[in-house]
């Protein structure tokens, strides 16, 4: 049992859930007020690179772009990540995976849903290429109190979520060009109504489009719709 569990079980009748927490609070109020600062500053860099016509489609992710993104934190829309609270609550989810961790915003509702389940050996599986988010999440996680419930890979999740180790109640796939990629890794250890969710799959089709085809492909077992959040949050269903 998580050493933090008998002290949650005592608290458990004041406070059902972890979001509550005044101290939890306040930081993602940091957090996500911290992240919502950059959006201005991600929108002027796109404009300027698209101005100036050096915005390479076939190889989006340039050198440039990726310096100025390296320590954009990108964090879930604040509904969406309560949104994915609530369903790990529902499912009473133990095993979680992330793909793309960032600072770890979205990480911290999803153990927070893992702690409040009160299941033993409950972990939320996070994966991060960016080693200064890296360590900025793992600054979070202390500070949340909630590092005993994650595990952060740090890498390519190409070869990070190779190995789940156990089956999947929840997946978040948070993350832009490798959608495909991280679901396609973690597909075969999804139980069965385990829930995968994907962030802004509206936005840009063509983006998403082998992601579409994957998950609508009979022989993958999901069911499959589009929750009218801002820029479409694709809900999964393993069947
Ligand atoms: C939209 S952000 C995630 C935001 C995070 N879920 C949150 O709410 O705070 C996507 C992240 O995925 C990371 N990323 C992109 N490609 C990756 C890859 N191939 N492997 C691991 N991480 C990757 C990016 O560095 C970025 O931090």
């Amino acid at each position: 049992m998580h050493a933090g569990l008998s002290a949650r079980r005592e608290d458990n009748l004041d406070m059902p859930s972890l979001l509550n927490d005044p101290k939890l609070e306040a930081l993602l109020d940091r957090l996500h007020a911290q992240s919502d600062a950059q959006v201005d500053e991600t929108d002027a860099y796109f404009a300027r690179r698209a101005q100036e016509g050096s915005l390479d489609y076939e190889n989006f992710c340039d050198d440039d772009m990726h310096d100025f993104l390296s320590d954009k934190m990108v964090a879930l829309d604040r509904d969406k990540a309560e949104f994915c609270y609530q369903l790990c609550r529902s499912l009473r989810a133990t095993r979680v995976v992330e793909a793309g961790t960032s600072c770890g915003v979205s990480t911290l509702y999803l153990a927070a849903a893992v702690r409040d389940n009160e299941v033993d050996n409950g972990v939320v599986i996070g994966t991060e290429h960016e080693p200064r988010k890296v360590e900025f999440a793992c600054q979070n996680f202390r500070a949340a109190g909630l590092s005993e419930f994650i595990e952060l890979r740090e890498g390519d999740l190409r070869q990070t979520l190779q190995d789940i180790g156990g089956p999947v109640d929840f997946m978040l796939v948070d993350i832009w060009d490798v959608a495909l990629p991280a679901l396609d890794r973690v597909a075969p250890s999804l139980r069965p109504g385990a829930i995968v969710v994907c962030d802004n799959t509206t936005v840009d089709a063509d983006e998403y489009r082998d992601y579409f085809e994957f998950v609508n492909h009979p022989s993958n077992r999901f069911c499959t719709m589009t929750v009218p959040l801002e820029g479409g949050f694709e809900l999964t269903v393993r069947v």
